[in-house]
């Protein structure tokens, strides 16, 4: 039997190359191999998005739809929606009990993310909300009602796999085994870094390059990207390993082509416009099939809520199977 895998995104906004290469290049791998279920965690995004639900509810259709473009395949991956599994609210609150507050403000993903969203949660984080302090039980949730074992997800998610670890173990040692005991799945490329030359490419970063964005956007985004700064005449010998131009090349161009550009650029007999211009055409060319799918999904959008509305029932069924043992072992089973 193919073992099950847990993921979920929050729908705040459409992806960009950071998500592709970061966990889409890994779902994509996955799908052959794992009983894959990727729900799109509506409840999660509300959580800093209570005061915005319009977005969260524009997002769901957005995410799925750059989900299946990237070529996620819903005859292999269940494609269903956090609210539409009214087991997760459930069991979150039975593993509140769980789980200590201070732990929670413990918790470095929801630390630093608390003082990213001070307009939200105050300067110190005294505003912070009960619902947002407890997401990670929510996610501990997410993951154990569909028994999840593997959990593909980036580093910065790591201390929430650990608080949904310790959810699992204190449960199963007070009630029985009843729980999955999750693992993390690193991506290799957890991290792409940004045109500007930062680590992390972000939408709060500005820095995004996203699937969807425009020919004329992904033009203007990436002449502005950072080349060698030592770098000042056209024909400057220059280092590509200081530029984000050959950083991105390294993504998108083929090696035969890419050996042409880093020769170039370090002979001095390669000018940065013309570099980018060969970049822009490349990661035009990279989504073309890209592009062509979400057409698709976007001419047929009753075919998207098809997806979800039976990614949905068939993850509705197996959180309640979870829910009903859940229950058994802490005897109100009634
Ligand atoms: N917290 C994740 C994020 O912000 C989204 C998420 C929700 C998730 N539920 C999950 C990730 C369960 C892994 C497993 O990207």
């Amino acid at each position: 039997m193919k073992k099950r895998v847990l993921t979920g995104l929050r729908p705040t906004g459409n992806l960009h190359f950071g998500h592709y290469f970061g966990a889409g290049v890994n779902y994509l791998k996955m799908q052959d191999e794992y009983d894959f279920y990727l729900e799109i965690a509506d409840v999660q995004a509300l959580t800093d998005n209570f005061n915005n639900p319009e977005k969260v509810y524009e997002n769901v259709f957005e995410l799925t739809c750059d989900l299946l473009s990237i070529g996620i395949d819903p005859s292999k991956v269940c494609f269903f929606i956090q609210s539409k599994i009214p087991e997760i609210a459930e069991l979150t609150v039975f593993y509140s009990n769980l789980v200590t507050v201070s732990r929670l403000f413990r918790n470095p993903t929801v630390k630093s993310e608390v003082s990213q969203k001070k307009e939200l949660f105050g300067n110190n984080g005294e505003s912070i909300t009960y619902g947002f302090l407890g997401y990670p039980v929510s996610q501990a949730a997410d993951i154990t009602a569909f028994s999840g074992e593997y959990v593909p997800v980036g580093d910065d998610q790591l201390p929430l796999l650990e608080q949904c670890r310790e959810i699992v173990k204190k449960f199963n040692s007070i009630y029985g085994e009843t729980l999955v005991l999750p693992q993390q799945v690193l991506s290799k490329n957890t991290r792409i870094k940004g045109l500007d030359g930062n680590e992390k490419m972000g939408k709060s970063l500005g820095n995004a390059l996203f699937l969807t964005d425009s020919d004329e956007v992904i033009s203007k985004k990436v002449m502005s990207a950072v080349t060698d700064p030592d770098k000042i005449h056209k024909d400057d010998k220059a280092n590509p390993d200081k530029c984000m131009v050959y950083y991105y090349h390294k993504l998108f161009t083929p090696k035969d082509e890419l050996d042409v550009v880093c020769r170039e650029c370090k002979a001095g007999c390669r000018g940065c416009v013309s570099c980018k211009k060969e970049l822009i055409s490349n990661i035009i060319k990279f989504l073309e099939p890209i592009r062509e799918r979400r057409k698709y999904y976007e001419d047929n959008p009753n075919e998207v809520r098809k997806i979800l509305d039976e990614g949905t029932k068939k993850a509705q069924e197996t959180a309640k199977e979870t829910l009903k043992n859940v229950k058994k072992a802490m005897k109100i089973d009634y």
